[in-house]
């Protein structure tokens, strides 16, 4: 069937300044977890590799933030995100880290080998410069309006928005996002990559070369950035935390994080090579070799157009064969977001349902963003755990164990004739591997676990259309047949169900006794079939074979496990609210003698009416239980003058009087404002005399 090929997977180095959230999972890690597996299953050499991406300015933002050095941020960050992907069953053969040694020297002599052949365009030009803060601004150090879709956050090397890439300087409106200032322009030198040049090698590898295979989320990317015309990218930085710029003149620079970051692949494979006395040139130059990259829509630039044009100017390398990026994931209708905590993080998941990694896996291929941007809602979380993985898969899983145990002592029946129906059945089943691997080739896993979800479904009705249960009464041999066939399917489900639920699958072999031991001596290791075996052989699961007891795959989720879930993300769309409103530090502390000098009033608005020629200001005649008197009072953007008459406010009645626009205001109205910037009056809780002494 297929032959032997060897694959280079990578998936996209993440950003060591935070956890790992299940939009990085549906959107990379997952598939191209799913694909490495597959891949492996069916026989290939697959090199798999991933590593943290640990140079770029929101690591320096983060610890300027926090008061730590970014060697502190990436390293508390990498060991989470390394914890988290083993946690959850990706596989990669190496996850490695560029702030490695090795990574430093692969990307610096990658560097120097374009620069030796005169790849980059060097140049002195006018920089985004904030005096206030001494520094240079790149990437993410500046923030402005995109000069492409309007959006007014996006950033110096990037808009999220629409996914275009930026020199700084084309930003409207920049500001800097250290200090807030509007920048200057300062002269400086920088290395630039002429994208240009290459423009023609782009169009004849993608457009006129046979890309017509890659995703049309791609693809239509990628043509419409070179129909619009390539420009030379600078690949230096002034910035202090990156790998130092190699080269004479380089001196105070680093590399440019996208420039480092897929070399990161490289070095990653590298150092993969060395651990396991391996030669890494073969997954990286041998033509045999296909390169697939799997990342998220934001990257689409970097790894179609900017990375294979780095490879390509240095001559050596091979270039992707495919780049499956997907869309984004939102979570209950808004977009994930690190900053204001709307995201499920791994770790908290794992604590929240131990166990029940494939239970995300499933429910994020399931939906996965693949064509368009989706949703991730914890009722659908809920409703593929209940309605599939336990209602379909676990169902009839734990009905063939259970049965088998009952009627046979856990022993593999010998099956008598097969009737028309079990010959369809089986014959479904050496169909799957191929329908599953159809799908994984074209990189629909939504599809593929779609089709594994199907394989389960045809066990469940084949148990419920034949009723063995029923049928042990009277006909003991055809439900041995039945009770066969069955097994067969549970077997063929145990190897397919692999590359999507890891944990899954390997339960399912324990129960099932996949290498077969009778007496404490291996009768059978060949039990254990490949997922090319499916579709070959005639039986996966021998009569006679001894299978294990039933144990629970999946178990139901309650409402209020899901209600627990949107209660948290309540809490923090609350706490993003309150913290838009910045808490003022307490002033400095007052003796009591201080505060008794305050002569605080319940006073009661008697009259008020709005200033002339202004927007804010209300004349109030207030009856303070002393005297009536006239306090102006900025309150008129909150209130209506009916509004407030016949209010009872806390007055400060012996503030030295003042004039505003002419008229002698005497004291003044307690307020306090709230974070939509309303304001509030603090007035008693139940109408008093005015006059009333408050302390
Ligand atoms: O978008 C990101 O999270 C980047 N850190 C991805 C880098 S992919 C690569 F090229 F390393
Ligand atoms: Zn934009």
């Amino acid at each position: 069937m297929n032959m032997s090929k060897r694959y280079t997977i990578t998936a996209a180095l993440p950003y060591t300044n935070g956890p790992i959230h299940i939009g990085h999972l549906a959107g990379v890690y997952v598939p191209a977890d799913i694909y490495a597996r597959f891949k492996r299953l069916t026989g290939h050499d697959v090199l798999f590799v991933c590593g943290s991406d640990e140079h770029g300015v929101p690591i320096t933002i983060k610890a300027k933030k926090e008061g730590v050095t970014p060697q502190d941020i990436v390293d508390k960050y990498h060991a989470i995100i390394k914890t988290s992907f083993e946690d959850f069953g990706i596989t990669f053969d190496n996850y490695s880290r560029t702030s490695a040694k090795i990574h430093h020297d692969t990307a610096s002599e990658f560097f120097k080998t374009l620069y030796d052949k005169h790849e980059f365009v060097e140049e002195v030009t006018e920089q985004l410069y904030d005096s206030e803060a001494n520094q240079f601004l790149a990437d993410r150090f500046v923030i402005g309006t995109c000069p492409k879709c309007g959006n007014e956050e996006a950033y110096g090397d990037q808009c999220e928005n629409c996914g275009t890439s930026l020199n700084a300087t084309d930003l409207i409106n920049p500001k800097s996002a250290i200090t807030g200032h509007v920048p200057t322009l300062k002269e400086t030198k920088h290395w630039f990559l002429p994208l240009n040049k290459h423009e023609n090698f782009l169009k004849e590898w993608i457009l006129k070369g046979h890309k017509k295979d890659w995703k049309p989320n791609v693809y239509g990317q990628v043509k419409s950035w070179i129909d619009d015309g390539l420009r030379p990218r600078a690949v230096t930085r002034d910035l202090d935390w990156g790998i130092p710029v190699p080269i004479p003149g380089g001196e105070g620079k680093v590399l440019y994080v996208w420039f480092d970051a897929p070399i990161g692949y490289i070095s990653a494979t590298k150092e993969w090579a060395e651990a396991n006395g391996k030669d890494w040139e073969p997954y990286w130059k041998d033509d045999n070799t296909k390169l697939v990259h799997f990342i998220g829509k934001d990257n689409i630039v970097f790894h179609c157009i900017i990375f294979p044009s780095m490879l390509k100017a240095e001559g050596s390398y091979i270039l992707p064969d495919n780049v499956p990026a997907n869309e984004f994931l939102n979570l209950e209708g808004n977009k994930l977001s690190t900053s204001k905590n709307w995201a499920v993080w791994l770790p908290d998941y794992l604590k929240d349902f131990p166990n029940q990694q494939d239970v995300l896996r499933y429910t994020l291929t399931a939906n996965a963003p693949e064509t368009k941007d989706n949703d991730f809602t914890w009722k659908d979380f809920q409703a593929r755990n209940n309605n599939e993985l336990v209602a379909i898969f676990g169902n009839f899983i734990n009905r063939v164990v259970v049965l088998t145990n009952k009627y046979y002592n856990g022993i593999v029946p010998n099956p008598s004739e097969y009737a028309q129906v079990d010959q369809e059945t089986l014959a479904a089943v050496k169909a799957y591997p191929s329908v599953i691997e159809s799908s994984i080739e074209r990189y629909r896993f939504r599809e593929a676990s779609q089709e594994l979800m199907n394989l389960a479904r045809l066990g469940n009705k084949y148990l419920a259309d034949e009723e063995p249960w029923k049928l042990i009464k009277t006909d003991e041999a055809r439900t041995k047949t039945i009770m066969f066939v069955a097994l067969q399917i549970a077997s063929a489900l145990a190897t397919l169900s692999e590359p999507f639920l890891p944990f899954t699958s390997e339960k399912l072999k324990n129960i099932l006794r996949y290498a077969m031991y009778h007496n404490s001596e291996v009768i059978s290791s060949a039990v254990e079939t490949s997922w090319n075996d499916i579709s070959k052989k005639d039986i996966l699961l021998p009569s006679g074979h001894q299978i294990g007891k039933a144990e629970l795959l999946f178990s139901k989720i309650e409402d209020k496990t899901i209600q627990e879930q949107l209660d948290k993300l309540e809490a923090s769309k609350k706490a993003n609210e309150a913290a838009k409103k910045t808490i003022e530090p307490q002033k400095e502390i007052i003796t009591f003698e201080d505060f008794t000098k305050l002569d605080l009033r319940v006073g009661t608005i008697l009259e008020a009416e709005k200033m002339p020629k202004t927007k804010k200001l209300l004349v109030l005649k207030v009856d303070t239980g002393i005297d009536t008197r006239t306090i102006v009072s900025g309150i008129a953007e909150s209130f209506t003058p009916e509004e407030v008459v016949g209010k009872q406010v806390t007055v400060l009645v012996n503030l030295a009087p003042r004039k505003l626009r002419g008229v002698e205001s005497e004291g003044m109205i307690l307020m306090t404002e709230t974070p939509e910037g309303k304001l509030v009056f603090v007035n008693p809780d139940t109408t008093v005399n005015s006059g009333l002494q408050i302390s």
